[in-house]
């Protein structure tokens, strides 16, 4: 009996030993959501064919052991999809589930997976809605775990380093994607076919390397808990489509998009977020029907559209999207249309965020 109760004396000696160690570290909770970093394919020479959201959110982290060193993780599958069928729904779930968990005492930092396909989005929209300083960092990869080179397990590594980290508080939501720190306001996955895959037209925010975070530069725009918006009060986003520009074009989309309920029109405008003079009519229509019309630009790397720089904005009583892309735009469109419907209201909300 007595070498019974001398072990248990042991281990529980060994336990209370371990416990402030455990215990100091910063919670950080795991909300998987699909895409390729949950994805597996057949052949490990095979990168680029495979299928997203199939590896659940405890098979992510109990492979990669040493997260354990960083902070105390926990996960929860919020989704399993692959991230070009997320909707509105999916970002309010999601966001009303970050806030919740920011609240939490024992929660330090929030990571979220995500399909790269739409990442920009979801990441600018927690960017406007969820009231925290805490990091919350969006993170996705380009190979799925079953590929040579995959580089979803470094990814999500930083992801929770940095959802762990002091320093990344109070600097809008992150996205942490092939060792950069970008801000989920600026981010985008400016191509489909290497891990250097995501780009912010103005900089990184920094780099994170062995779990060490480098800054170089802040966020300007208005964020998290110097938002206007809170998720809180958020229950549906408003119908915002996008209809896209290019040569030829006419307004047959843009008209489409409003007959079923779109409540704005992003342009996709071509360089400066110009609009065919054959398509002004049309879009003139619609906005005397109430539908806002917002110029944004689907120039590659990033485009800058001011007003009435090529289009007289204030005689049209359009917005100008500045140098958000069409996707970012109709996120802030749909997300400022939750408070108002007024053009001039939606101007200021463009440059401010
Ligand atoms: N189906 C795409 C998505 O879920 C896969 C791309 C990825 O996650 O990298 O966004």
């Amino acid at each position: 009996m007595n070498r019974f109760l001398v072990r248990c004396a042991l281990i529980v000696a060994a336990f209370c030993q371990a416990l402030p160690a455990f215990a100091d570290k910063p919670g950080v909770v795991i909300l998987a959501t699909g895409g390729t970093i949950a994805g597996a394919g057949a052949d490990v020479a095979k990168s680029a064919t495979y299928q997203a959201a199939k590896v659940p959110v405890d098979k992510l982290i109990a492979g990669i052991p040493t997260l354990a060193d960083v902070a105390r993780v926990r996960g929860e599958q919020v989704f399993q999809i692959a991230s070009e069928s997320f909707t509105n729904e999916h970002l309010i779930t999601l966001g009303k589930r970050v806030a919740a968990l920011a609240k939490q005492a024992d929660v330090d930092g929030i990571v979220v997976t995500h399909g790269t396909d739409t990442l920009e989005e979801t990441a600018y929209f927690l960017n406007l809605v969820v009231h925290t300083d805490k990091p919350i960092v969006v993170v996705g990869s380009m190979r799925p775990g079953t590929a040579m080179s995959a580089d979803g397990m470094l990814n999500l590594s930083n992801a929770v380093s940095v959802a762990a980290s002091q320093d990344a508080r109070g600097k809008g939501v992150l996205v942490t994607m092939n060792d950069e720190l970008n801000s989920g306001r600026d981010v985008s996955k400016m191509i489909n076919i290497k891990t250097e895959a995501f780009k912010s037209p103005w900089g990184a925010l920094g780099m994170v390397v062995e779990g060490k975070n480098y800054w170089f530069r802040l966020p300007a725009k208005r964020h998290t808990v110097n938002s206007e918006f809170d998720i809180e009060k958020i229950d549906s986003l408003a119908p915002v489509e996008i209809a896209y520009g290019y040569g030829n074009v006419s307004d047959t989309a843009a008209k489409a998009l409003a007959d079923k309920g779109a409540k704005a029109i992003i342009l996709a405008g071509t360089g400066n977020g110009s609009v065919a003079a054959r398509v002004v009519p049309g879009l003139r229509d619609l906005r005397a029907k109430g539908v806002q019309i917002i110029r944004s630009s689907h120039v590659n790397a990033g485009g800058f559209v001011i007003r009435n720089a090529e289009q007289p904005d204030d005689q049209y009583d359009w917005v100008v999207a500045h140098d958000l892309n069409p996707q970012k735009a109709r996120i802030l469109a749909a997300v400022a249309m939750t408070k108002t419907s007024d053009s001039k209201e939606l101007q200021r909300i463009f440059w401010e965020y």
